[in-house]
């Protein structure tokens, strides 16, 4: 059982040092590096939302990323007090985005890659996305 609590500025740069900090956390328990590298993607996604869409890229805003593991998996919370989303499920549908510029892919790999996918959000107060990723055992032919 270990938990990880980050607070962060709304910057760029930051995005990274959430990945490496999921990553690092996922290492200690039995996730594959293929499992890490999703999970990595799925915090990249939810952070970079919070930055570009939830802060608008304002650099002054905070974002909480923290991190739980226990025997069975990792939860991973990614909170922002930005703008908010006025429709979650519309902004959930695969290539929705509100910007015609983007993929609209974010929360689509977030599903794909995590065990469960939450997104709480208010318009003007913020947004908490919440994932699970189990730890799965995977048994090798040979071993069968
Ligand atoms: N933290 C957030 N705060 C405010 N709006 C958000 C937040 N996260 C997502 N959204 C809204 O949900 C939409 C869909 O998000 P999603 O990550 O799926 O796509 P995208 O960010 O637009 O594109 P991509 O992730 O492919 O670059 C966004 O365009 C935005 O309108
Ligand atoms: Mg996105």
């Amino acid at each position: 059982m270990n938990r990880v609590e980050m607070r962060f500025l709304s910057l760029a740069d930051n995005v990274g040092l959430a990945r490496i900090a999921a990553a690092a956390l996922a290492g200690q328990a039995n996730f594959s590096i293929h499992d890490i590298e999703e999970i990595k993607v799925a915090v990249s996604e939810a952070v970079s939302n919070a930055v570009i869409h939830g802060y608008e890229n304002r650099p002054d805003g905070w974002v909480e990323l923290t991190m739980e593991l226990d025997e069975s998996g990792m939860t991973i919370l990614v909170e922002d007090w930005g703008v908010g989303i006025a429709d979650v499920e519309k902004a959930r549908e695969p290539a929705y985005s509100k910007d015609p510029d983007r993929m609209g892919l974010g929360f689509v790999f977030m599903e794909s890659f995590m065990h469960g996918l939450e997104v709480e959000s208010t318009l003007g107060q913020g947004t908490q996305v919440r994932m699970r990723r189990f730890v799965t055992l995977s048994v090798s032919r040979d071993a069968q």
